[in-house]
């Protein structure tokens, strides 16, 4: 028998149905067609307001001068590799980050009780987050305030946690809805997740008093809650990395334990980057030490390992005090220019 040709054996061998033909569409996830839709529509006029990144005064993407500055010195730095990085990420990049959240003198980073491991950003840090506790904590129940980040949930749902809400906004007063959200934090089944965003809050914009983070605390730590820290905004609310990250401060300074997410993407502008952390505040460097041992058997499998450079990035820039001052500098004048914009939006609609 004469034998088929290559592109004849294709065509037959590759005949039928798709073997994904069963593959139901699903929909879209919105902030992400309002992007594609967004960069397809012609209008000099255009807008895009559905993705949280900062535009400059001519509404084009902004990169920080410290960070082009540190990626100039990065290109020419010849003892730079392409190394493969251990599974917990680059440790300096670890230490620096749980310090500028935790604070340099935190006593827990002192005595060892905190295991940092670096992670794809917020969304990767929280993921990783959830998926160490849905194996290795005996509370599967996650409270998240509502309303919440969009992809709050999706975290939590995909490693197999349950979810819950507590209130948090009220529309009447446009504040923050304490005592309902105390109402629902104490009638929390004991030891249950508590998510809780270190300071401006999305989607609402509205956080707790410090007055208010202490009674929260009170009633986390009376009931025997776990609270795992959102810290995608730090330094965003008042210009001071320090001020924003008191919340956080207090569960840490109580020495008990919690989670924290670390994001550089909204602080430092380096969102496609991915770059963030996940921290674990333990009672004892020894119970820090095995947590970080399992964290790795939960990033082995995932991603093997994080990325360098968004991390060079940002070692290079908490390491040195100038370019640090030089950041802290460049951050400040975006909020600034985000509360006044948003002042001129405010007035216009007067
Ligand atoms: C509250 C909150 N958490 C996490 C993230 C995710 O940030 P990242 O880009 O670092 O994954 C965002 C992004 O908008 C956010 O608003």
């Amino acid at each position: 028998m004469e034998s088929l040709s290559t592109k004849e054996k294709t065509s037959k061998d590759c005949n039928g149905d798709s073997v994904f033909e069963n593959v139901v569409r699903a929909p879209d996830v919105p902030v992400y067609a309002v992007m594609v839709a967004y960069s397809k529509d012609p209008s000099p006029v255009k807008l895009n307001l559905g993705i949280g990144v900062y535009r400059t005064e001519d509404g084009k993407p902004h990169v920080l001068n410290v960070v082009r500055r540190v990626e100039k010195l990065l290109l020419d730095d010849v003892s730079a590799t392409k190394e493969y990085l251990p599974i917990t990420g680059m440790a300096e990049f670890n230490k620096l980050s749980a310090q500028l959240v935790f604070g340099a003198d935190s006593p827990a980073i002192k005595e060892n009780r905190v295991t940092t491991v670096q992670c794809l950003a917020g969304c990767g840090s929280l993921r990783t987050g959830a998926d160490f506790l849905a194996k290795h904590y005996h509370q599967h129940t996650v409270y998240l305030s509502q309303p919440t980040y969009g992809n709050h949930p999706n975290f939590f749902l995909a490693a197999g946690l349950t979810l819950k809400t507590y209130r948090y906004y009220d529309p009447i007063t446009r504040g923050l809805d304490f005592q309902g959200m105390l109402d629902d934090l104490g009638s929390a089944p004991s030891g249950a997740i508590v998510l809780f965003q270190v300071c401006s809050h999305n989607p609402t914009g509205v956080d707790p008093t410090l007055h208010q983070w202490e009674q929260i605390r009170q009633l986390v730590r009376s009931k025997g809650l776990l609270p795992f820290f959102d810290n995608a905004y730090q330094g965003i609310v008042s210009g001071s990395l320090d001020m924003d990250a008191q919340s956080v401060r207090m569960f840490v300074t109580d020495g008990g334990e919690c989670l924290v997410a670390h994001s550089y993407s909204k602080i430092m502008g380096l969102y496609g980057e991915r770059v963030g952390a996940l921290s674990i505040v333990c009672k004892t460097a020894d119970v820090a030490s095995r947590v970080e041992s399992q964290l790795k058997l939960v990033i082995r499998p995932m991603y093997s390992n994080p990325p360098i450079h968004g991390a060079a990035i940002v070692t290079a820039i908490l390491k040195d005090r100038e370019m640090f001052d030089e950041w802290t500098v460049e951050l400040k004048a975006m909020i600034n220019r985000i509360i006044h914009l948003r002042q001129q939006l405010l007035d216009a609609f007067a």
